[in-house]
């Protein structure tokens, strides 16, 4: 039994508006199976409509004291980042202890994260991190950015339907035809190809851009008519197939080939990423001026800074009459789909971490060791010793 002897604790996820559990009573089933003594605290899955008693009749023991299930548990699986707790007055990081391993989407090149992410090195604690597990096959079952980033470019469609003061379909009405509302999705990334497919299925006329020609075939197979970015992909592929960032002067090439049709549609869906990088800004404050009375941009690369000028973080903003939906953590808001996707995800990837009921990484593993942030009291993940240098850099 692969778990036998190990205790997960899974803790009650405590930011705001996180609505995710890391485990369900499913998931839980399978750890105990395996051997897992399983620690739930208290109505962790309320916020996904899962009861204690659920995780009960699952195996798992319900823990009222959150200091007492991190201080058991030798795996800790979260959703997001340990936190400063406020109804305890001590952070998350404070309540483990040395040789415990961690496993979260801990986003540890955020300059926001640098201290916890020291603090976990410090408390030699082994932390992996969700968001940087790499892109390959072998890790899809894993992938928990790539679950959020469906449910994020689903939900932002479903937002800008409620917001946008017209029909999406085409439909006949004794009164004449109406005609179906117009998408327009940039970047048809993992999010961007789900925006596409549920405005398609609401019956919207779909328009897509990237500046990947496999993003843009997808985006086509999809009934996308496609906007020409401009771009050259020579110019804006870089190593293993990602988007590059553009230089000024390619951005303003690409922003002027979307000046027109950003004037027609209803919706802007904004899913433009580059790894690793801020997100380019597409749409300018004159390009938003531009837009018909009512439309809706749903700007979804806001945690990377957004692909608009005037997307606000995490509010829902009304610039010339145009609704920009800065909303952060939308997968928090769908949170039964992404919970279910969720807890899968990093069930699988904790399996890949344990062997005959031990802590086991195997660093020679490309997805162990991508996805690695802390060990032996040392920060050793690239992307974030890379961001801690630029962050000194700065305050020289
Ligand atoms: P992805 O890497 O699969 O897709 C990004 C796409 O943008 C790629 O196809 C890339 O070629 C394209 N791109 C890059 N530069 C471009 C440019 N200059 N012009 C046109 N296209 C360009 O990323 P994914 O997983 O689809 O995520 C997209 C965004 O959604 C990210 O910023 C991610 O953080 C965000 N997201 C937000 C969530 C939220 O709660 N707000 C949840 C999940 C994802």
């Amino acid at each position: 039994m692969k778990f036998k002897g190990l205790t997960i604790g899974i803790p009650k996820e405590i930011m705001t508006g996180e609505n995710r559990v890391a485990a369900t009573p499913e998931t839980v089933r399978k750890l105990v199976a395996e051997g897992a003594r399983v620690i739930i605290q208290h109505s962790a899955g309320v916020g996904a409509f899962f009861e204690d008693d659920e995780y009960k009749n699952a195996g798992a023991i319900i823990e009222r004291d959150v200091e007492k299930l991190f201080s058991d548990a030798d795996i800790i699986m979260k959703v997001k980042e340990p936190m400063f707790n406020e109804e305890r007055g001590k952070h998350e990081v404070d309540m483990m202890h040395e040789g415990q391993l961690l496993v979260a989407f801990l986003h540890p090149a955020n300059p926001m994260n640098h201290e916890m992410v020291k603090n976990l090195a410090k408390k030699k604690i082994i932390s992996l991190s969700l968001d940087s597990i790499p892109r390959i096959s072998r890790a899809q079952p894993m992938d928990a950015l790539t679950s959020m980033s469906t449910v994020a470019g689903y939900k932002a469609v479903i937002s800008a339907s409620t917001m946008l003061p017209k029909f999406i379909p085409m439909v006949g009405t004794a009164v004449g035809m109406i005609q179906p509302a117009k998408i327009f999705v940039i970047g048809a990334g993992v999010a961007g190809l789900q925006a596409l497919a549920t405005a398609k299925r609401l019956g919207a006329a779909t328009y897509a851009a990237d500046v990947r020609p496999e993003a843009v075939e997808q985006a086509k197979s999809l009934g996308a008519k496609i906007i020409d970015t401009g771009i050259d992909p020579k110019d804006a592929i870089g190593p293993g197939g990602y988007a590059k960032h553009l230089p000024e002067e390619l951005l303003e090439k690409e922003r002027n080939s979307f000046k027109e049709i950003i004037r027609e549609v209803d919706v802007v869906i904004l899913s433009a990423l580059v790894p690793g990088k801020l997100a380019p800004i597409l749409v300018t404050e004159e390009m938003v001026k531009s837009m018909q009375h009512g439309s809706i941009i749903e700007d979804i690369s806001i945690d990377q800074g957004g692909n608009c000028a005037l997307t606000v973080p995490g509010k829902v903003v009304k610039r010339y009459d145009v609704t920009i939906n800065g909303t952060k953590n939308i997968p928090g808001s769908v949170p039964v789909t992404a919970t279910h996707m969720f807890s899968k995800n990093i069930l699988n990837f904790v399996f890949i971490l344990v062997k005959d009921g031990k802590i086991n990484l195997d660093l020679n593993d490309e997805i162990i060791r991508s996805a690695l942030v802390t060990i032996d009291g040392e920060v050793v993940h690239e992307g974030t010793l890379e961001a801690m240098r630029e962050c000194v850099e700065v305050k020289k």
